[in-house]
């Protein structure tokens, strides 16, 4: 049975984040959100520093996610004017010649690939890397992955006849061909950034056959069609338009409204991000920040990444364990928002205890694989209450350690706008203006990515005018939140959470060598 609706077209946004297949479903008049679904998938750790996911499970991720938000809301096939794929950036899906999966997928928050990365620096020249991708050699991205492949698993490189990045593999599977567009690209350390195509010295340099490579777009070009057996798996129709998409945090710029200079987004999800765009090409000089294309035909953005954002946050959850996510669950209330709001009823400062939220490595602002998590300052008096504060204070000190780094390269916020999960608490939200020492304004566009991803389908089959009008009509800013009386003592304890790293960086280097 379906339901009959106004006739208005509806766009259907996937996003494969860390967790897991986020779908959302846009109605082309308003780009309102009418019906959502996460699917989550697994996360695998095989070894320290690794971190891999298998693209079948994105697959059947997406299929349950589609299919169910279809469902739930008895949306008539025809009613879906268009497709459109963000998630999230750097991994390497590697395909043999018959388009399968070679081996786990690498994510852009494994760090096994710190000598690849000192590899490619030796034979570009640090600065030619940056002159020529707007960057410098990082862990996450994805040219030091391929690298990794042919110096460790020589017969699955042998087997090797393309690469994807995630939202690419799903894109492959929707329709049978290989698509990407620029603003992902630019994570793969491939990319002639300012030209928004793939960088013919970079590829001869490393050696990595253009071949490989699919086609780069602009993120609102149509790049292909759903085809018949995916048409019937996700419930949907054959023919329907693909956009070429986005990487999560450009996608995530266009789902908030962040498509113009003067405007800066910090989103924390797994991972945390400050994203200032730009109507030019300005790559910072020493490529601390990365510069990446923007979803937003002819802008680019700077962007600074720490790994364990969210993701710290969830760790803490999980070590609690079962019964405190059992008993969270029993009193109806998010676990996160517990601790959250635990952790507001602590004095900033935490009781002297300080996070460290490198779990998985750092990169914006240490770029160290070998940085790991640290609480300093623990003793008796501590409980639950203070070590989420401090979690939750480490993240945000190190969101503004991004912030400053936007700073130092010119970037002038009119706004910060916070995004993701971690903008739901209004506890973190009063923290991050503590800390930041401005205000900031929350985007209540819970759907980030996703939204972005449908934005992105709207304008590529027409329902939008183009890109920067879609974003601009997504509704946000409704709560500002002006520094408090904290902002007075957060200087100094910042400035203590600043000396660990300086203090630990030779200690997490030999521990990385006796691992
Ligand atoms: C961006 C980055 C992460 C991932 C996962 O450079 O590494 O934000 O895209 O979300």
């Amino acid at each position: 049975m379906t339901r009959r609706m106004s006739a208005s077209p509806l766009l259907l946004g996937i996003d494969i984040g860390t967790t897991g297949a986020k779908v959302v479903l846009v109605d082309g008049r308003d780009a309102n959100a009418i019906a959502h679904r996460l699917v989550e998938y697994p996360l695998h750790m095989p070894r320290p520093n690794w971190c891999e996911q298998d693209p079948e499970d994105w697959w059947r991720a997406v299929a349950a996610a589609v299919r169910a938000v279809m469902e739930a809301e008895r949306i008539e096939a025809g009613r879906v004017a268009g497709i459109g794929l963000s998630g999230q950036m750097h991994g390497l899906v590697a395909l043999d010649t018959a388009g399968g999966v070679i081996r786990p997928a690498i994510l852009w928050n494994d760090q096994r690939t710190a000598d690849q990365c000192e590899e490619i620096t030796r034979a570009v020249g640090a600065e030619r890397l940056i002159q020529l991708t707007g960057n410098i050699a990082l862990t996450g991205f994805t040219a030091p992955k391929i690298l990794w492949m042919r110096e460790h698993e020589a017969d699955a490189y042998a087997r090797i006849e393309s690469i994807l990045l995630p939202k690419d593999y799903i894109r492959f599977r929707l329709s049978g061909e290989r698509f990407t567009d620029a603003s992902d690209a630019s994570g793969t350390l491939l990319l002639d950034v300012a030209q928004r195509d793939w960088s013919g010295a970079m590829l001869e340099a490393l050696d990595i056959p253009r071949a490989w490579l699919a086609p780069v777009t602009e993120s609102d070009a149509a790049s292909t069609r759903l085809g018949a057996a995916a048409a019937r798996e996700l419930g949907l129709l054959e023919g329907t338009p693909i956009a070429a998409g986005a990487g999560d945090q450009a996608a995530q710029a266009v789902g908030s409204g962040i498509v113009d200079e003067g405007t800066v987004c910090v989103t924390i999800g797994t991972s945390g991000v400050v994203f200032a765009p730009m109507h030019t090409y300005r790559p910072e000089p020493q490529g601390r920040l990365h510069c990446f294309c923007h979803a937003v035909p002819g802008m680019w953005h700077l962007m600074g990444v720490m790994l364990s954002a969210g993701g710290s946050l969830r760790w803490l959850r999980d070590l609690l364990g079962d019964e405190f996510n059992e008993h969270a669950c029993y009193l109806g209330r998010d676990p996160y928002e517990i601790l959250t709001n635990e952790a507001g009823r602590i004095a900033p400062g935490a009781g002297g205890l300080v996070f460290l939220p490198y779990l998985t490595g750092e990169r914006t602002p240490h770029n160290d694989p070998n940085a790991r998590g640290v609480f300093f300052g623990l003793s008796l008096e501590h409980r639950r209450p203070h070590l989420a504060r401090a979690v939750l204070e480490g993240i945000t000190f190190g969101l503004c350690d991004g912030l400053d780094l936007l700073r130092e390269s010119g970037v002038r916020a009119r706004e910060i706008r916070v995004s993701g999960g971690g903008a739901r608490s209004a506890v973190w939200r009063q923290m991050m203006a503590d800390i930041f020492g401005e205000a900031v304004t929350a985007c209540d566009s819970p759907h980030g990515a996703a939204m972005g991803a449908a934005l992105l389908a709207g304008a590529a089959s027409g329902v939008f005018r183009d890109v920067r009008s879609a974003s601009r009509m997504v509704r946000t800013g409704v709560q500002r939140t002006e520094p408090g009386a904290a902002a007075e003592v957060y200087p100094d304890l910042r400035a203590r959470y600043r000396a660990l790293y300086p203090a630990l960086r030779d200690e997490f280097a030999c521990t990385r060598a006796a691992d």
